[in-house]
C-alpha cells in the first residue's frame, strides 16, 4: 500500500516538504508506504495545459514530463496527498498548472482512492488555497480523508514548522485516517459504487 505525495514548492525542503514528512511517518507507522515528488523545483517545471484535448485519445499528456511520470506511478498507488505553500491567498502556479494536466490526462486513476491536500503559509490564504486544491480530488470520485483540523501549517521556514505543534498534530492525524481508509479499502468485501457513464450538460440547453 503506498501514497503518492506531490510537493508543489520549489523549495526541496520547505515548509511544505517538512508537512508532508510527518503525514509520511504517521503513514509508515500504520503500514502504509509514500513517495514525494518534488515537482517544482527546478527551471523545468511543468507548464500549463494547451487544452489540446490530446489526452483524450493518448490518456496521458502530449508532453512527457512529470505530469505523466506522476500518472504512470499513481496507477500502482492507493492514495494521494497534494501539497502547496500559498502564494497570494492560492496554490503556487507551479502546482496548478501540474494539476491541471494531471487531472485533465487521465481521471481514472484517481478514481476511488484516498486524497487529500496540504497547505502551509506564513500566515493567512490557507483555507483558500486548502478548498482549491481539494476541488482536483472531490471532482475525482475519490475519498477524502481529513483530520482535527484543516490541513494546513504556519510558518515561513520547516524551523518554524517545527513550532506549529497544532500544524504537525493535524498532519499525523491526517496520515493515520488515510492509513485507515486505505487498509479498509484494501480489506474490504463490499463491493465499490458502480461506474456510471459521465453526464455532461453544458448550459447550452
Ligand atoms: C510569491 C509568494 C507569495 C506568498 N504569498 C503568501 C500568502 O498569501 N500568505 C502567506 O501566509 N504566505 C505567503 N507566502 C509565504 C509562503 O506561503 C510560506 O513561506 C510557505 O510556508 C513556504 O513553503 P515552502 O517552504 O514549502 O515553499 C508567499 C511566498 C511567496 C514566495
Amino acid at each position: 500500500m503506498k501514497v503518492l505525495m506531490i510537493n508543489g514548492s520549489p523549495h526541496e525542503n520547505g515548509c511544505t516538504k517538512r508537512a508532508l514528512k510527518e503525514v509520511a511517518s504517521a503513514l509508515k507507522e500504520c503500514g502504509v508506504d509514500s513517495e514525494i515528488m518534488d515537482i517544482g523545483v527546478g527551471e523545468r517545471v511543468a507548464h500549463g495545459c494547451f487544452a489540446c484535448n490530446g489526452c483524450k485519445s493518448l490518456h496521458q499528456c502530449v508532453t512527457d514530463d512529470s505530469v505523466n511520470e506522476a500518472l504512470e506511478k499513481m496507477k500502482s498507488c492507493n492514495g494521494i496527498v497534494i501539497g502547496s505553500p500559498v502564494y497570494f491567498a492560492s496554490a503556487n502556479g507551479t502546482l496548478i498548472s501540474f494539476l491541471d494536466r494531471l487531472f485533465c490526462a487521465d481521471r481514472s486513476v484517481f478514481e476511488h482512492k484516498v486524497g487529500a491536500a496540504v497547505v502551509t503559509a506564513r500566515r493567512a490564504g490557507n483555507t483558500a488555497t486548502f478548498d482549491e486544491l481539494n476541488k482536483y480530488l472531490f471532482i475525482s470520485n475519490m475519498f477524502v480523508a481529513g483530520s482535527n483540523y484543516w490541513n494546513e501549517v504556519h510558518g515561513n521556514t520547516p524551523d518554524e514548522v517545527e513550532k506549529d505543534l497544532e500544524g504537525l498534530q493535524t498532519m499525523r492525524i491526517l496520515g493515520r485516517n488515510m492509513a485507515y481508509l486505505i487498509r479498509t479499502i484494501a480489506e474490504s468485501k463490499v463491493k465499490m459504487p458502480p461506474a456510471e457513464k459521465k453526464i455532461k450538460t453544458n448550459f447550452t440547453r
